[in-house]
């Protein structure tokens, strides 16, 4: 209940410093791999990340606009739970697209990563791996005016509430990452190295990508918060797919390495928005699997990590969100043939009725027919 209270009614979060943070390095590596046996903590990122790089990574904390969606019923009879699942493996036709590790660069935009990743694992799962649709983070971070404020642009963070709410009212569309010319509207410079929020231009920014912006538009059908309670998420995650998750972000976390991380040492920072995928138990210590964005060149699971799940670690339990995709219907292409095909049916049933009717009364004469051919 202390991080809860911690993430909601807080707006005004300490900041780590960049130069504070360097000077504990050591230290901090240190006491914590000393004081707990559960997770290693490391350097940072790779040893020959710049501290431009490094800068980077640093956040400002999610909007507070507290809780604005409903939450979803959660049954759990017949229910068997497994010790570990991982949705990769749930749906491998899928598992290229949850398992990508993104890049949010210098801005405050984990919320929008966190929703799209989630968003995008979503639309894969439910249509069987046909559509591979990255929703793109940098078209909610400039278009929906109500998921961040404006006035500071990058700096602080957004609402994955709003991000949800926005999915299903606006639609949001394709998008890779930062440089990737991939999709619609791909991540820009602006966010991912000067900490600043482009305009909304309502328009593709890939001169390559052939769909335009209005046609791009996938949706959502609906969106929630699953209870929060551990089993809840389980069974949202085995049934649905993954879920985004709001957490209270401390110093020791930039610190991870591998493990099964627990709050140790350290000041908050802001919070953070990530996407749970699984779960397991390592050690002895049951954990959730989560995706970071913060590439994957942070920590040793290749920008995945684990947290201690069952007890509300950091929050972690308190703020789960998901929603349903839009499957985008194929009325105007899929009816016409089945149409045709049942037309088709109806007449070949027809011809063979009208055979079998003709054939007992005319028998005779096909016997005849042979018998003089032959
Ligand atoms: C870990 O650190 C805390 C806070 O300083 C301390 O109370 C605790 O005894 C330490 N535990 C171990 C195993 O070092
Ligand atoms: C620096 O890291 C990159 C990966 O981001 C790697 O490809 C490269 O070889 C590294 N360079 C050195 C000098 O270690
Ligand atoms: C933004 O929020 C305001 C106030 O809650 C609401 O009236 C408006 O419809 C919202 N706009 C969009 C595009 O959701
Ligand atoms: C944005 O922040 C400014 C300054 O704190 C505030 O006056 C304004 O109401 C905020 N706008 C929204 C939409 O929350």
């Amino acid at each position: 209940m202390r991080h809860a209270f911690l993430l909601y009614a807080l707006t005004i979060f300490s900041l780590c410093e960049v130069k504070k943070c360097q000077y504990l390095t050591k230290t901090f590596i240190d006491f914590i791999n000393k004081n707990q046996s559960s997770w290693r903590a490391g350097k940072f990122f790779l040893e020959n990340v710049t501290s431009r790089n490094f800068v980077h990574r640093y956040h400002r904390p999610v909007l507070n606009v507290g809780n604005e969606v409903r939450v979803k019923d959660c049954y759990l009879e017949d229910l068997h739970i497994p010790d570990s699942f991982d949705a990769r493996k749930e749906w491998p036709h899928c598992a290229d697209v949850i398992g990508n590790i993104r890049d949010q660069g210098s801005c405050s935009s984990c919320w929008a990563f966190s929703s799209t990743g989630v968003m995008t694992d979503r639309l894969c799962i439910q249509s069987e791996g046909e559509v591979k649709f990255q929703f793109s983070p940098q078209d909610i971070l400039s278009c929906c005016e109500n998921c961040s404020n404006s006035t500071y642009g990058c700096a602080v963070g957004g609402s994955s509430d709003r991000a949800w709410r926005y999915w299903t009212e606006s639609g949001i569309v394709s998008g890779g990452d930062y440089d990737s010319y991939q999709g619609c509207v791909f991540y820009q410079e602006s966010e991912f190295y000067l900490k600043t929020k482009s305009p909304c231009m309502k328009s593709c920014n890939n001169p390559h990508y052939k769909i335009s912006y209005a046609e791009d538009k996938h949706f959502g059908s609906d969106y929630y918060q699953v209870k929060p309670a551990e089993k809840c998420i389980q069974a949202e995650i085995m049934s649905n797919g993954p879920v985004e998750a709001i957490f209270a972000l401390y110093e020791d976390f930039y610190y991870y390495k591998d493990g099964v991380y627990t709050y140790t040492i350290g000041g908050l920072v802001s919070a953070h928005t990530v996407k749970i995928i699984g779960w397991g138990v390592e050690n002895g210590n049951p954990y959730w699997l989560a995706a970071n964005s913060w590439n994957c060149n942070w920590g040793q699971l290749k920008g995945f990590f684990k947290i201690r799940r069952g007890v509300d670690e950091c929050g972690i339990e308190q703020h789960v969100l998901a929603g349903t995709a839009r499957l985008k219907t194929k009325t105007s292409s899929s009816s016409p043939w089945l149409l045709v095909a049942l037309v088709s049916a109806g007449i070949v049933i027809a011809v063979m009725a009208i055979a079998l009717f003709v054939k007992k009364k005319s028998m005779e004469s096909v016997i005849n027919y042979f018998r003089l051919k032959s």
